[in-house]
C-alpha cells in the first residue's frame, strides 16, 4: 500500500470509500511521528481494512460458537478426545476449518492442556477428565480465509480453592491486559498488566510464549509477551487484531517441551497453570474483544 503518494482526496487505502484526508491520514501521520521518536511501529501489512475485519469477525463467531458448544458439552469422566471431536464436527458443520490441524505437523484440531500443561496439550483417548481437573481448551478456527482465536479454562467437578483461585484470577490478567491495549500506547503496556496483576497475586507469568498479531494468518507480529514494561515495544494502531492470551503459573516461571511429541508444554516443578485468550481489535474507541 503505497499510502505516502495518496493525495487527500484520493479513495483512503483501507476500502472505506472515504477520502484519504477524511479516514487514515490522521493515523498514517501519527504512526509517522511515533516512528521518528524511535518507537517500533506496525508495517501497514498489520492495519486490518474494513473487509477484513468483518471477515476475521465472522470467524471468531464460529469460534465463540465452538467453544460454547465444548463448554454445554464437556463433563467429568470425558476424553480430551472427545473435546476434539466436538471442535471438529462443529467447526466443518459450520463451513469453517481447524486452524490446529496439520499447523505445523500438529494432529489434532484443538489443544487441551491439563492441570500443568502449560498449553499445546495433544487431545487423547486415555487422558480422560476427572473430577479436580482444570483444562485449557484453545480453539483456533478459519472461515472463508480469516483466522481467530481464543480460549477458556473449564473445571472438572471439585477443584481445589487456590486452583480455582488461579482459573480466576488468570481470567482477571486476561481482562486487564486487554484493558491495556488501548490504541497509541504500546504492547509493553499489555504485558505490564498483565505481569504486575499476576504477581500481585503470588504467581508467575510464562514467557516464552505470547499473543500474537492473527487474521490473514495464524500467527502475525507483534509477539505479545504477557511481561514487559509500558511505553515499550510496537505502537498499537487501530485496525490491528491480535491475541491476548496469558499463561500463569501457581509456581515458578519455568516450563519445558515434551521431548516425545514436540508440542506440549509443562510447567517445570509440575504445579498447575491456567490461559485464558481472547482475539481483540484495537480501534480509536479501545480495545474491542471479537471472540465473544
Ligand atoms: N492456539 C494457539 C495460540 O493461541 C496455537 C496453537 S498452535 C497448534 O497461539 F498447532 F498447537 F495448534
Ligand atoms: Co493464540
Amino acid at each position: 500500500m503505497k499510502r505516502v503518494h495518496l493525495k487527500p482526496t484520493d479513495p483512503c487505502w483501507c476500502g472505506s470509500g472515504i477520502p484519504y484526508g477524511e479516514c487514515h491520514q490522521h493515523a498514517d501521520q501519527k504512526i509517522a511521528y511515533y516512528k521518528k521518536r524511535g518507537h517500533i511501529v506496525p508495517p501497514p501489512r498489520l492495519l486490518r481494512t474494513r473487509e477484513e475485519i468483518e471477515g476475521i469477525r465472522a470467524s471468531a463467531a464460529i469460534n465463540t460458537g465452538v467453544l460454547d458448544h465444548v463448554a454445554a458439552h464437556i463433563h467429568e469422566g470425558m476424553s480430551t478426545e472427545e473435546i476434539n471431536t466436538l471442535v471438529q464436527e462443529y467447526t466443518v458443520s459450520h463451513g469453517a476449518v481447524c486452524a490446529p490441524l496439520n499447523y505445523e505437523g500438529y494432529p489434532k484440531s484443538v489443544c487441551t492442556s491439563v492441570n500443568h500443561e502449560v498449553c499445546h496439550g495433544i487431545p487423547s483417548h486415555r487422558r480422560k477428565l476427572r473430577s479436580g481437573d482444570i483444562v485449557n481448551v484453545d480453539v483456533s478456527t478459519i472461515f472463508n480465509g480469516f483466522y481467530s482465536d481464543a480460549s477458556r479454562m473449564f473445571m472438572i467437578g471439585e477443584v481445589k480453592p487456590e486452583v480455582q483461585r488461579l482459573v480466576e484470577q488468570t481470567k482477571e490478567c486476561l481482562k486487564r491486559g486487554i484493558e491495556a491495549a488501548q490504541a497509541w500506547h504500546f504492547v509493553g503496556d499489555i504485558g505490564a498488566a498483565v505481569q504486575q496483576y499476576a504477581e500481585s497475586c503470588g504467581y508467575s507469568v510464562v514467557r516464552e510464549l505470547g499473543g500474537h498479531g492473527v487474521g490473514l494468518v495464524f500467527h502475525d507480529e507483534p509477539f505479545v509477551s504477557h511481561v514487559g514494561k509500558k511505553n515499550t515495544g510496537m505502537l498499537l494502531v487501530p485496525g490491528m487484531v491480535l491475541t491476548v492470551e496469558p499463561m500463569i503459573n501457581m509456581g515458578g516461571p519455568g516450563v519445558e517441551l515434551d521431548r516425545y511429541n514436540g508440542w506440549t508444554v509443562y510447567t517445570q516443578d509440575g504445579k498447575p497453570s491456567a490461559q485464558w485468550e481472547h482475539t481483540i481489535l484495537i480501534t480509536e474507541e479501545g480495545p474491542e474483544i471479537l471472540t465473544w
